[in-house]
C-alpha cells in the first residue's frame, strides 16, 4: 500500500506533482484569468469583505502564512493569521465584513474548530479549506473547499501543505475579482505559475538523491536553522517543523531578519542553515543574513533562483523560474532534507513519538 516506497510520507511526498494538478484541476479558466471555487458565500459579501482571518494550526498555520500575503497582494484586502487555539474575535472587527477561513488538513482538528466556532458565535461568516469531505470543518463551516489531495497517511503533512497554499492562492484571485482588484497581468503570471508548478517539483523529486545526500552528511548537526523571507518565511518555519517532528533534532525557522535579534546567538560551525534565496523570498536581503552565520562558521545550504549564484555556500540547490511561487519548490528540497536525515537515524517517520495525524483534543 505504500507503493514501493519505505514510508508513506516518502510516498506523498512523491505524489505531489498530481496532488498539485489536483488542486487547481477545473478551477482555472485560462482564457479569462478567472478561477471557480463553487463559492456559495454571495458574490456581495466577498465585494464588501474588509478583513480575512486565517485559522489553522502547526503546517496549516504555515500555509496560511503564505495565503494571508496572497490575499494581501492580489486582492487589497486586511489578512490576518491566527493559532486555532488562541484565536478570539477581538474589539474593532467588524463582523458583518469579516470572513473566516478555517484551514485543517484533517478537518478535525480541536483547536481551530474550537476558533471557528468562536467566529460562528460572534456572526462571522466561515470558510472551510480541508482535505477532507465531510469532515467537521467542512460541516460547520458556512461553505468549503478542497483540496483534493488524496488521502494523507503520514503524521507529518507533507503534500497538504502545498495543495492548502494553491488553493489560498485561488480564493484570492477569486476574492481580488469579486473586489474589482484584479489585476489581470499579476493573476495571469500566479496562475501560469500554479499551472508550472507540477513539473517544478518533478524536478525537485528527480534530484532526490543530491539532497539526501546532503542530508545524510550533515545529520549530526547540533541544531537547524532555516531562514527566509517574504513567502520563504512560512517555508523556513514548515521545514523546521518538519525535521523536529520526524528527526527529534532541534531545528527552528525565522524570518531571515529576525536571527540578529536573538536567535544568532545559537548559530556556531555546527548548526547548519538552511536559506531560501529564491524569488518570492527577497534574496538579496537573505544573503545579508546568510553573511552573518557563514561568519560564525555555519554550513549554508542554500534554494536559490536559478540566476543566482551564491559566494562560499556549502551547498547549493537551484530552483526553476516560478516567480513567488519559487519557494513552494524550495519547500519540497526541505520535506526530502528531513525525511533523509531522518530515516538515516533510523527514526519512526510515519509515526514519530508523541504526535498524532489528527489531534482531537484542545
Ligand atoms: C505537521 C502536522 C501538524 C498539523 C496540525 C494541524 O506535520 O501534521 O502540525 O498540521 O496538527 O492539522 P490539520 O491540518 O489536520 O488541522
Amino acid at each position: 500500500e505504500k507503493g514501493g516506497y519505505d514510508h508513506y510520507m516518502l510516498k506523498e511526498i512523491h505524489e505531489q506533482p498530481q496532488s498539485l494538478r489536483q488542486a487547481i484541476a477545473g478551477r482555472i479558466d485560462d482564457f479569462e484569468g478567472r478561477v471557480d471555487l463553487d463559492l456559495s458565500l454571495p458574490e456581495s459579501f466577498l465585494r464588501e469583505v474588509d478583513e480575512i482571518q486565517l485559522v489553522a494550526c502547526g503546517t496549516s498555520y504555515h500555509a496560511c502564512l503564505f495565503g494571508k500575503q496572497l490575499i494581501e497582494s492580489l486582492a487589497d484586502v486586511r489578512a490576518t493569521v491566527e493559532y486555532g487555539s488562541e484565536y478570539a474575535v477581538g474589539s474593532g472587527r467588524t463582523p458583518d465584513r469579516t470572513l473566516v477561513v478555517g484551514v485543517s488538513q484533517s478537518g478535525e482538528t480541536a483547536d481551530t474548530l474550537r476558533g471557528l466556532r468562536a467566529a460562528r458565535r460572534s456572526g462571522v461568516r466561515t470558510l472551510g479549506v480541508t482535505n477532507t469531505v465531510d469532515s467537521t470543518v467542512a460541516r460547520e463551516c458556512d461553505d468549503a473547499v478542497y483540496i483534493q489531495a488524496g488521502p494523507e497517511i503520514g503524521v507529518a503533512a507533507t503534500k497538504t501543505f502545498g495543495s492548502q497554499v494553491v488553493t489560498l492562492a485561488l480564493l484570492a484571485v477569486a476574492v481580488a475579482d469579486a473586489r474589482d482588484e484584479l489585476d489581470p497581468e499579476v493573476a495571469g503570471d500566479l496562475l501560469d505559475g500554479l499551472q508550472r508548478l507540477p513539473g517544478a517539483v518533478q524536478g525537485v523529486l528527480d534530484d532526490e538523491e543530491t539532497i539526501r545526500d546532503v542530508a545524510e552528511h550533515y545529520a549530526d548537526g547540533e541544531a537547524f536553522f532555516f531562514v527566509g523571507r517574504q513567502f520563504g518565511s512560512p517555508v523556513a518555519l514548515e521545514g523546521a517543523l518538519k525535521l523536529k517532528e520526524i528527526s527529534y533534532d532541534h531545528a527552528e525557522g525565522f524570518p531571515a531578519g529576525e536571527l540578529k535579534h536573538g536567535p544568532l546567538a545559537l548559530v556556531t560551525d555546527e548548526t547548519p542553515v538552511l536559506a531560501l534565496l529564491t524569488d518570492g523570498a527577497r534574496p538579496d536581503e537573505t544573503a545579508n543574513n546568510v553573511r552573518e552565520v557563514q561568519a560564525r562558521g555555519a554550513p549554508v545550504i542554500a534554494f536559490s533562483s536559478a540566476t543566482r549564484g551564491e559566494e562560499d555556500v556549502a551547498e547549493q540547490f537551484s530552483i526553476p523560474d516560478l516567480g513567488l511561487l519559487e519557494p513552494l519548490v524550495a519547500n519540497v528540497y526541505l520535506q526530502l532534507f528531513a525525511y533523509h536525515l531522518a530515516n538515516s537515524k533510523g527514526r519512526s517517520i510515519d509515526k514519530p513519538r508523541n504526535l498524532a495525524k489528527s489531534v482531537t483534543v484542545e
